[in-house]
């Protein structure tokens, strides 16, 4: 079977003939259908994160994925052959990028007939990640005002949808097509960041969703107020600075959950919200999928189309 591989940090990941992988006795194997890119794939493959998530070489690459239940390990399961099903591989493991992979059953979660493979391939860790910061961590209620960083990116568009359905405000950052786009997706107020400086158009806001770091967080502390949170999914925050503006700030660390993932996908289907798609392209064109996420530029998420 066929799947991305990476040898060596900061080589080109490629298309490779491998072993099709046969599941343990809790292990499920999906006939991946769809898979989506994350800044995640970008950041492994350069080697940034060799300190949290080092990888053993050769590498299968890709966390997120939606396909078809192939065969179950031999111990009795709840998956039967033909189940839709989506899930986040654990970033070490990889193998996303596949034809076929192995899936811990416990990380498996059905996906709702409504929502199609590329849809739900588009979900986990975004729209998850969104979700966590959002609500489990900041306690976003609805008449709340939240500033949401890159609302066009991969985490930003759930992150307005979700934030809007809540009854909050939204507002959001964006530029160019993007600007529109989080319009649609919700935002009521939006900042094109490359020609505004956000920090003096709004003021007093309740939660900040950081997903840019570095000078874009330094800023948002000033933009709470008292008592408000800054959610960053980039980089530690500086919690002298969170102390000196009288604000919370907390850094949110994905990790795989099923349980989250299924209750995200239900609010997807029962609000009607969409996942934003910049581009779906085939496995033989990964190239293209990998370049465009290390852009910075997509607006909603990459698919892979296996
Ligand atoms: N901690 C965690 O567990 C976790 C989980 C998920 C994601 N993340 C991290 O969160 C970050 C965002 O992820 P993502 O998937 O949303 O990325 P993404 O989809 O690649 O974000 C792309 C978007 O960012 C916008 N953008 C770029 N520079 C901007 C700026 N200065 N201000 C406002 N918008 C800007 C771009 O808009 P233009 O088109 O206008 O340039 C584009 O729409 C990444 O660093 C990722 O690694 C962390």
């Amino acid at each position: 079977m066929k799947s991305i591989l990476l040898n060596a940090y900061g080589e080109a990941p490629y298309l490779a003939d491998v072993a099709m992988p046969e599941p343990g006795a809790t292990d499920v194997l999906v006939r991946v259908a769809a898979a989506s890119l994350n800044p995640l794939d970008n950041k492994l493959q350069a080697g940034y994160l060799d300190g949290v998530f080092p990888l053993t070489f050769p590498s299968k690459m890709g966390t997120d994925l939606a396909g078809v239940v192939e065969k179950t390990g031999s111990l009795m399961s709840r998956w039967r052959a033909g189940d839709r099903v989506v899930a986040r591989l654990l970033p070490t493991e990889g193998g996303a990028f596949a034809e076929f992979t192995l899936v811990p059953e416990d990380q498996l979660v059905l996906i709702p007939e409504s929502i199609d493979f590329d849809q739900a391939a588009g979900m986990p860790t975004a729209a998850a990640t969104a979700w966590q910061a959002l609500f489990e961590t900041a306690g976003l209620t609805a008449g709340q005002t939240v500033l949401i960083h890159a609302g066009a990116g991969g985490v930003g568009s759930f992150a307005i949808q979700f934030a809007h359905a809540a009854g909050a405000r939204v507002v959001a950052t964006a530029s160019g097509d993007g600007m529109e786009i989080a319009r649609r997706l919700g935002a009521e107020q939006v900042i094109d960041y490359r020609s505004e400086d956000f920090a003096s158009v709004v003021s007093d806001v309740d939660v900040v969703l950081d997903t840019i770091g570095g000078e874009t967080q330094q800023k948002s502390f000033g933009i709470l107020r008292r008592g408000g949170k800054l959610m960053t999914v980039v980089s530690p925050p500086d919690e002298a600075l969170a102390k000196a503006h009288g604000v919370e700030a907390a850094f949110i660390f994905h990790s795989s959950d099923a349980k989250r993932l299924s209750a995200v996908m239900k609010e997807v289907v029962s609000k009607r919200l969409s996942v934003l798609i910049d581009r779906s392209v085939s496995l033989e064109s990964f190239d293209e999928a990998f370049a465009r996420q290390a852009s910075g530029r997509a607006h909603g998420k990459i698919v892979v189309c296996v």
